[in-house]
């Protein structure tokens, strides 16, 4: 198959989603190796919707460790608990946060961002890594996102 990707222009948030669910979809299918795939979804994120930073923390023992990802350079390592990715990993559902300044213990890895979502990933009962998305805009992430970023996520499981 081709690895193009066809992004509707003009179109909602929600229509670039559906869109781009299939492709991620048979991009993945298959493909047995996670940062393969990882690297994958990140990359067609950012090409979709030109987020300032995507990517994903795998579980490693017991921290998350930076894995394939777009965007500046970023901390390597978190702890269970720390920080937004940490936080979601711990409590092992979506976080929306709208202002990072606001978020106590928010881990800045870049000054430019300026709101957040993660997304913890589930193999069967445990969560493996987190899909984190950062902003240079404040409120950039809603439900649609927590929906479908959600639903990419479960391409894991
Ligand atoms: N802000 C995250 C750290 C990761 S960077 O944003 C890429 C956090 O608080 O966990």
């Amino acid at each position: 198959m081709s690895e193009d990707l066809h992004i509707p222009h003009g179109a909602s948030k929600e229509e670039v989603y559906k869109a781009l669910y299939p492709q991620l979809q048979a991009l993945t299918d298959g493909e047995p190796d996670l940062i393969a795939n990882m690297a994958n979804i990140t990359s067609a994120l950012k090409e979709a919707f030109g987020f300032f930073w995507v990517g994903f923390y795998r579980v490693v023992d017991d921290k998350l460790v930076l894995g394939p990802f777009q965007g500046p350079p970023a901390c390597t390592r978190i702890m269970y608990g720390k920080g937004v990715c940490g936080t979601a990993w711990k409590e092992e559902r979506t976080l929306i946060v709208p202002d990072v300044d606001k978020f106590p213990g928010h881990i800045a890895c870049s000054s430019l961002s300026r709101s957040e979502i993660v997304i913890p990933v589930k193999k069967g009962d445990s969560v493996t890594a987190v899909l984190d998305v950062d902003s240079d805009r404040p409120d950039h992430f809603d439900e649609i996102d927590a929906i479908y970023l959600e639903k990419i996520c479960s391409l894991f499981r």
